[in-house]
């Protein structure tokens, strides 16, 4: 029997937005990850029925959109806590059916929308945590382009959980028997990966982002953005609209 060729992608990676800036993702996928918290609640959202995100950079810019669109939900966080007079924070417990079912969220959070702003300009943005790794490794896959994790980071900095989490959606995509290229950056994502691989749940409560979040009271989160695989959406960006194809 003949064998199948391999399908060959090189694999890039950004640790924060400011290195984003200087890639060109010209014919690539790009997926952003923020995986405390943003793109794990969006996912949460998504799975419950939300219609879709709106993701913004900043606080004025949200309102202004909510202002304009009053059927919209206002959400986001800074330093972790909800806004002065926002419908939703940033935690993915808040976004149960009840709440955003066929609504559409505009949302600003300091790392997470920010790296989105700046990730067009490819041929596709996908929204990416350890909850939905197979499904956007399985997406990526059967796309064949070259791809570009983009890691929300902090503030402007490297951020362990991100990086993690991108070395392991590299692991995924090579289990779909795709044939990758790495950058340095995405072996070292990689090697990050290999080296937490057996205990991701602790990896998130020792970086520092999780140390904050239990230290604020929102330890539960972290055991929610930990579970792996537990969905199967894709969301996608476009036209600065975040979506899944039902
Ligand atoms: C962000 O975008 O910086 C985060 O998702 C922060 C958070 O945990 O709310």
């Amino acid at each position: 029997m003949k064998e199948q060729a391999k399908v060959s992608m090189q694999v890039d990676v950004t640790f924060s937005p400011h290195e984003l800036q200087g890639r060109d993702p010209g014919g690539k996928s790009v997926v952003v990850i923020d995986t405390l918290r943003a793109t794990s609640t969006m996912i949460t959202a998504f799975e419950n029925g939300c219609a879709a995100f709106i993701p913004v950079p900043t606080v004025e810019e949200a309102r202004k959109i909510a202002r304009e669109n009053p059927e919209y939900l206002l959400a986001g966080e800074r330093r972790a806590v909800p806004l002065e007079g926002f419908h939703l924070g940033n935690s993915p417990r808040d976004y149960c059916a009840r709440n955003v079912k066929g609504k559409v969220v505009v949302m600003t959070t300091t790392n997470g929308t920010r790296t989105l702003a700046g990730a067009g300009g490819g041929e596709e943005v996908l929204i990416g945590a350890f909850l939905n790794l197979t499904a956007v490794a399985e997406h990526l896959g059967r796309k064949g382009r070259d791809v570009l994790i983009a890691c929300a980071g902090e503030k402007g900095f490297f951020c362990l959980e991100d990086s993690v989490c991108a070395g392991a959606l590299i692991a995924a995509i090579e289990g779909t028997g795709a044939y990758l290229s790495k950058t340095d950056g995405a072996n070292a994502a990689k090697l990050l990966y290999e080296y937490y691989v057996d205990n991701i749940y602790g990896m998130l409560l020792g970086c520092d982002w999780g140390q904050y979040l239990e230290k604020i009271g929102l330890g539960r989160d972290i055991r929610i953005c930990a579970q792996i695989d537990s969905s199967r959406l894709v969301p996608v960006c476009r036209k600065g609209k975040i979506v899944v194809e039902r």
